[in-house]
């Protein structure tokens, strides 16, 4: 590890983020610590996928910074981004349809990081044994949450010292997100830090250390996740429940 547990791996300081004229993002500031999984909750359109868009460099924030690993990362493009070791599991997952499991996964292919877990396709199959069974199979003829896992496994497949997932419980059954929730515990274990976009309070709930909220492009929220479970009011306010 470069730094020790608990320090800071990614921050956001007053991230403002335009699209055209429309100010999505206003002042958006967060922060993940080495090891933790914390969530971003808020509702449809609240400006989740925005805030990780603006990270991995798919939008360019007009305003403020972000930190990965001590590198000031606002200004580069995705890959640069990428290949400092800061993955992305897009909330439309992209998986190449005519492309098998095997192939799928060796797009994501990084070298290896001295400070992060090294993945190959058995270590995965371990972790994802449904798509073992699979490898030949096209990513077009996969089920929802097969390609979900998919989508984790072809990130993980870059070495990553930290994950952003976008909504990875959307369009799934409960007992695929139970699935999901017992992967991202399994990262955690393995020393990733991750920032978990989601509107499934449930899934959060199960995996996460500490909850930011946002609500149409601001943060409204930040604490532990324990304590976000016990208010009902904040989350009556601002999520779906
Ligand atoms: N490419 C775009 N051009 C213009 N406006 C956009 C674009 N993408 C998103 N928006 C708007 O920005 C706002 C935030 O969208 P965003 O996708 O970040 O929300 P979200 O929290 O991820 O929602 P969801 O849970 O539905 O995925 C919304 O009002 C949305 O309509
Ligand atoms: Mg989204």
């Amino acid at each position: 590890m470069t730094a020790p547990a608990g320090a800071p791996v990614l921050g956001l300081t007053g991230i403002d983020t335009f699209y055209g004229r429309a100010q999505i993002l206003s002042g958006v500031s967060l922060e993940v610590r080495r090891g933790e999984v914390v969530a971003l909750l808020g509702r449809n359109g609240a400006g989740k996928s925005t805030t990780i868009k603006s990270i991995i460099g798919l939008v360019r924030p007009a305003g403020g910074e972000i930190s990965f690993e001590g590198n000031a990362i606002q200004g580069l493009e995705p890959f640069q981004i990428s290949r400092l070791g800061l993955g992305y599991v897009p909330e439309d997952r992209r998986i190449f349809t005519g492309l098998t499991v095997a192939e799928n996964l060796e797009v994501g292919r990084q070298p290896r990081r001295a400070n992060a877990p090294e993945w190959n396709h058995e270590k995965l199959f371990a972790l994802f044994p449904n798509l073992a069974a699979m490898t030949g199979r096209l990513g077009g003829l996969m089920s929802g949450g097969e390609q979900q896992m998919l989508t984790i496994a072809r990130t993980l497949m870059g070495n990553p010292t930290t994950i952003l997932l976008d909504e990875p419980s959307e369009g799934l059954a409960p007992v695929i997100v139970e699935q999901v929730a017992k992967t991202i515990l399994d990262l955690k274990a393995q020393g990733l830090s991750i920032l978990l976009s989601e509107q499934n309070l449930h899934l959060s709930t199960l995996v996460s250390d500490r909850a930011y909220i946002i609500e149409k492009g601001s943060i409204r929220y930040e604490g532990p996740m324990a304590d976000l479970a016990e208010n009902e009011e904040v989350r009556g306010a601002y999520l779906m429940v």
